[in-house]
């Protein structure tokens, strides 16, 4: 897999983030897509909901599609608009298991001033992907 994008980077407590948006460009109770990276793996979905902020990948897991920033957001949950399945805003677990067991992996973000931070990620790629490695 190829590299992160080169972010601007702070380090709070020793750990790094990395400045990937500014505020003004979220949507409120809604989610915007930002590429970590060329790899569709590396693309996050930020949201910014009653005044907080959540990340999660982007990828859904059913069908592998970057869907989840153009989710339906409502009561700390985002449903994928294409089949549905929906997640915990803030852990990305699969709300619904009849639909599925696989979950979002989940990302921490900070706004300091007028930007968002995301901690430095380990991005976990899927088994599907991993088998074609
Ligand atoms: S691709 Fe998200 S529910 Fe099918």
């Amino acid at each position: 897999m190829s590299e992160f994008y080169d972010f601007p980077k702070i380090f709070i407590e020793g750990q790094e983030y990395w400045q990937i948006e500014v505020v003004k460009n979220l949507k409120v109770n809604s989610g915007i897509a930002i590429k970590l990276g060329d790899e569709l793996d590396y693309e996050v979905a930020v949201f910014w909901v009653n005044n907080e902020v959540f990340c999660l990948s982007n990828v859904c897991p059913h069908r592998h599609q970057n869907q989840i920033a153009n989710g339906i957001v409502k009561n700390g949950i985002v449903t994928c608009p294409l089949h549905f399945w929906s997640y915990d805003l803030r852990t990305g677990e699969n709300i619904n298991k009849r639909q599925g067991t696989r979950s979002l992996q989940s990302f921490e973000v900070r706004i300091i001033d007028d930007y968002v931070y995301l901690k430095k990620p380990e991005i976990k790629l899927p088994k599907w992907r991993q088998l074609e490695e």
